[in-house]
């Protein structure tokens, strides 16, 4: 197997795209179905690699998971036992670290390795560890093992406060505090969609989850049980691959379905571009080539913002611009690598630095004055892209460098679909019937 994209690019693309469901919601109900009582179905998830590594995952610690139809998942956990994870497969998808929430409920103590996913910063997990010591767990790091030992203290104290962000964090403790006889309140938590969906589909087995803005309120329950197969909601990062696609090719793509107001930073910007944007329905947009492409500065940020992982298709679109345009990376330190690829086919990109006047505030990571960081890039529009031999380095850079071929004249290679493939269902198919040229070998 060779790993490849082969692309020919140029030609504008044109048509519907229908969006698969969100691989960060898919893998949290799989791992939040560990919790329940009942056999849980969960409709719309993608076949995604990171979907199948979780699966794989799962049933390693005895729980029963199969496709009943296409994109139908039904787990019954029952027969889970096993409380210790495995290291290759948790390495690589970063959710693995949630099974604290399920091993720590059904079995009492669990041994859990540091979590992998895309290398795009340093992604520690300290605030996510001190929220569950706050909640009554303790929780050891053997570095001689690279795994986490973790066992239930003395049940959920009261809650915590997030000293900044984190998304799978608000997540892990949502999941840890949803059982007992108290009210457990997490403070200055994360607000991105894909945590109200998890929370919708705790909800509707019986959990008891309010969100009032950056407080959530959990009043802890005796058990979930599913009453009705969940459906998984539209993937927004996969809606504004296609959505810039649609602009940059200078094409005219309709996605669906989606509810505009989850992917609202990012058509503000492309309006300011001048490009045009539709919204068809609650549940379609369309995204279209007008006349020259404006060049707009993003920032990216925590929701609502315009979100870290739409940055680098973002880039791509500004290099059909007609001036400067400069992206600030503000959520991880490494979400760039892309960044001497583009340049393989002619973009004229250079970083750039930006002075900010408190950076361990305004930047989410854990910013260091020791270290050196390129958070900033400023993209020079108007140079026309060339085939080149590409190579992806994580799955966001691999959907901006998928992007850029398609909009080059002529070929190119991009090495490295598989790291696509762990975010994106049928790729190449939904490519196809666009109009665009490409296949994998
Ligand atoms: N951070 C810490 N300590 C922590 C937790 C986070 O320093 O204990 C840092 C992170 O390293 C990062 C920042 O805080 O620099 C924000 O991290 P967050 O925890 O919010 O991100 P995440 O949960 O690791 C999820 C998605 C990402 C998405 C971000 C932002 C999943 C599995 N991953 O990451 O998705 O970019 O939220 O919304 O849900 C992707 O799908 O390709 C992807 C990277």
């Amino acid at each position: 197997m060779e790993d490849v994209f082969i692309i020919r690019g140029g030609k504008p693309l044109k048509g519907e795209v229908l969006l698969s469901g969100a691989k960060n919601v898919a893998l949290k109900t799989i791992i939040a179905a560990l919790l329940f009582d009942s056999k849980v179905v969960l409709k719309n998830i993608p076949r995604i690699s990171d979907v199948f590594e979780l699966v794989h995952l799962i049933k390693k610690l005895g729980v029963w998971a199969e496709f009943i139809d296409q994109n139908t998942l039904e787990i019954d956990n029952s027969a889970l036992q096993n409380n210790k994870v495995d290291l290759l497969h948790a390495s690589k998808i970063r959710a693995s670290f949630l099974l604290f929430a399920p091993l720590l409920h059904r079995v009492g103590e669990c041994f859990i390795p540091n979590p992998g996913g895309c290398r795009i910063g340093e992604r520690p997990i300290n605030r996510i560890i001190d929220g569950m010591k706050e909640l009554g767990i303790s929780v050891e790091y053997d570095s001689n093992t690279g795994y986490y030992f973790a066992k239930m203290k003395d049940g959920p104290k009261r809650g915590y406060s997030f000293p900044k962000s984190t998304h799978t964090g608000t997540e892990l403790l949502i999941l840890l505090s949803v059982f007992g006889r108290g009210k457990i309140l997490l403070e200055n938590a994360a607000q991105e969609p894909e945590i109200d969906e998890l929370i919708e589909f705790l909800n509707q087995a019986g959990a008891r989850i309010e969100r009032h803005g950056r407080k959530i309120a959990i009043s802890g329950v005796k058990k979930l049980v599913q009453v009705k197969p969940y459906k998984i909601h539209s993937d927004r990062n996969e809606a504004i691959t296609f959505a810039a696609l649609g602009v940059a090719s200078k094409g005219d793509v309709v996605i669906k379905p989606i509810a505009p107001e989850l992917i609202n930073a990012f058509i503000t910007k492309t309006k300011e571009t001048g490009s045009g944007v539709e919204i068809i329905s609650r549940g379609a947009v369309r995204f279209f080539y007008k006349s020259k492409i404006k060049p707009v500065d993003v920032e990216t940020s925590i929701h609502p913002g315009f979100m870290t992982d739409w940055q680098p298709n973002w880039a791509v679109l500004m290099t059909q611009s007609t001036g400067d345009a400069l992206i600030h990376e503000k959520v991880f330190e490494n979400r760039f690598s892309y960044v001497k690829e583009l340049r393989k086919l002619g973009a004229k990109i250079k970083f750039v630095n930006r002075e900010v006047e408190n950076p361990s505030e305004f930047y989410f990571f854990n910013h260091s004055e020791r270290k050196r960081y390129q958070q900033a890039i400023k993209i020079h529009g108007g140079y026309p892209l060339h085939g080149g031999a590409l190579r992806i380095a994580d799955l966001r850079a691999g959907a901006s460098l998928v992007l850029a071929a398609l909009i080059a004249k002529g070929v190119s290679v991009v090495i490295g679909a598989s790291i696509l493939e762990r975010g994106y269902e049928e790729v190449v198919n939904k490519i196809l019937r666009l109009g665009g040229d490409i296949k994998k070998i």
